[in-house]
């Protein structure tokens, strides 16, 4: 039944679900710059669904359908993930802290965007173009 769920398929769905949200993040981004607060907002709202939602199937498959994901990995492509999760767990860790400050703590908000957007543009260009699909 899960046949279709092979290590590269997983890897290389994961790679478009995440440039598919950072294009969402980038509107959210050019809103904010247009002023467009409530805009920013409602996308920002998606991208934390949509996000988590990926990060929680992840979870999810790696855990109970394909634990041995990684197993095949050549050396390189185990450093390569280090340096991934190196951005990518403490970005999925701000995304929450993202979505509360923008609602309640705007002080707080935009110093941490600086964080998260450094963290995610890491998450992002070591996940699509390091990590091997194939
Ligand atoms: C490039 C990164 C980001 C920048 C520069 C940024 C900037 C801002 C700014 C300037 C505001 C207005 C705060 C105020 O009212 O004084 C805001 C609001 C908000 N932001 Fe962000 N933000 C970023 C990323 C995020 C992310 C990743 C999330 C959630 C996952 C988020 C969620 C929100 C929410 C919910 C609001 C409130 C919108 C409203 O009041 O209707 N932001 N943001």
């Amino acid at each position: 039944m899960f046949d279709f769920l092979t290590p590269a398929n997983v890897i290389l769905g994961l790679k478009i679900a995440v440039g598919a949200v950072t294009l969402i993040f980038l509107a959210s981004t050019i809103s904010i710059l247009l002023k467009k607060k409530k805009l920013h907002g409602l996308l920002n709202t998606i991208f934390f669904a949509l996000t988590m939602t990926a990060v929680i199937a992840f979870e999810v498959i790696i855990r109970f359908i394909l634990p041995d994901l990684t197993a095949q990995f050549s050396p390189e492509a185990k450093r390569a993930l280090g340096i991934h999760l190196f951005f990518s767990i403490p970005s999925a860790l701000l995304l929450p802290a993202m979505l509360w400050t923008g609602k309640k703590h705007h002080r707080l908000h935009v110093p941490l965007a600086v964080v998260f957007s450094t963290l995610w543009i890491g998450t992002v260009v070591t996940g699509i173009f390091f990590l091997p699909h194939d």
